[in-house]
């Protein structure tokens, strides 16, 4: 992990100042994740003002492939809270206020604890990680994160004997969210890890990205990565982290739960129902690539499901 694990590259209060400054100016079915292959994606030619200022220490991840640009990133996205259009999103959720915002987490806690994200930056110092992001409907970018291990959090409030799993539950409100107006869609959004999972070095809570606070369309002010699986699971704008006994309902398997599972693991030898995922579309590229089992990640994850069968618990 050491070579993701790059230095602190802002200062908390500098960037802590970056956030209020931004925050100033600051019949779907179902089954709706499509193959987005044919991405009009590169399109954009305007550089926003939050890619003028990008930076980043990495020009690419540990396997040679550059980092994907960051206007594609901030203008491809998955946010169905706001709208169900990729280069949609951007736009519907510029005003969308991240400032003042807490993350209440509790449960099958020691210390359950309500924290201002403010509070999360501070406490937690911030590393840039650059990781590679699989959708599940074939397309992929290589993203350069800040935040920190979402185990730091977990062993701060102390998870008791019973907890097995982490529910992260997304923001509610349709006066602010479009797509929550639409009643295709059991909201708020919800993800879970096992607890294991979770307490994975690779899995972190973001704040930001590029150098800088995460902007509306990426999932502010803090969401959830965990790279070796599909893109689904890394749910935006989170406002409550519970640990629980049982294993969590997710947004996707309740919507269509012979499509989307628990685990998720990106696995180009299993199918999903609707198209292979034996190969991905990286944004900002033609060609297709191969995909790599746990997203290239499996020599640090694949022991978290020995003796477990990958194509039943997908
Ligand atoms: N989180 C929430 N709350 N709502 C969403 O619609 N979409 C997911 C995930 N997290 C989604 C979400 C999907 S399908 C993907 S691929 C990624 O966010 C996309 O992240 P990006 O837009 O930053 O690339």
């Amino acid at each position: 992990m050491a070579e993701r694990d790059s230095a602190e590259i802002t200062p908390w209060h500098v960037y802590a100042s970056r956030r209020s400054f931004l925050a100033g100016i600051g019949a779907m079915v179902a089954s709706a994740l499509l193959p987005a292959c044919l991405g009009r994606d590169s399109q954009v030619t305007q550089e926003s003002d939050f890619c003028k200022s990008a930076r980043a220490n990495a020009a690419g991840d540990e396997l040679g492939a550059r980092l994907t640009s960051c206007e594609d990133i901030t203008s491809y996205n998955n946010f169905y809270e706001f709208s169900f259009e990729k280069h949609d999103v951007a736009s519907l959720a510029a005003d969308f206020k991240t400032s003042p915002w807490t993350v209440a987490v509790g449960g099958l806690v020691e210390r359950s604890n309500t924290y201002s994200v403010d509070d999360l930056i501070g406490k937690f110092p911030q590393e840039e990680r650059v990781y590679r992001m699989r959708c599940v409907e074939g397309w992929s970018m290589v993203v350069p994160w800040l935040g920190f291990p979402l185990s730091s959090l977990l062993q701060e409030v102390r998870p008791t004997t019973g907890a097995r799993y982490v529910r992260f539950e997304g923001l509610l409100d349709p006066a602010q969210m479009p797509g929550q107006r639409t009643r295709s869609f059991d909201w708020p959004y919800v993800e879970g890890l096992r607890l294991d999972e979770a307490m994975h070095p690779l899995t972190i809570l973001a704040t930001g990205l590029y150098g800088q606070p995460l902007p509306p369309q990426d999932g502010a002010p803090v969401r959830l990565v965990a790279p070796w699986k599909y893109g689904f699971k890394s749910i935006k704008s989170i406002v409550k982290i519970d640990l629980v006994e049982e294993m969590p309902v997710t947004f996707w398997m309740a919507a269509s739960p012979t499509e989307y599972g628990f685990y998720a693991n990106v696995n180009p030898d299993v199918p999903h129902p609707r198209w292979s995922q034996a190969s991905e579309r990286r944004i900002g590229e033609l060609a297709r690539r191969e995909t790599l089992p746990f997203n290239g990640y499996g020599s640090e994850v694949a022991h978290l499901y020995a003796g477990m069968d990958l194509r039943k618990f997908f």
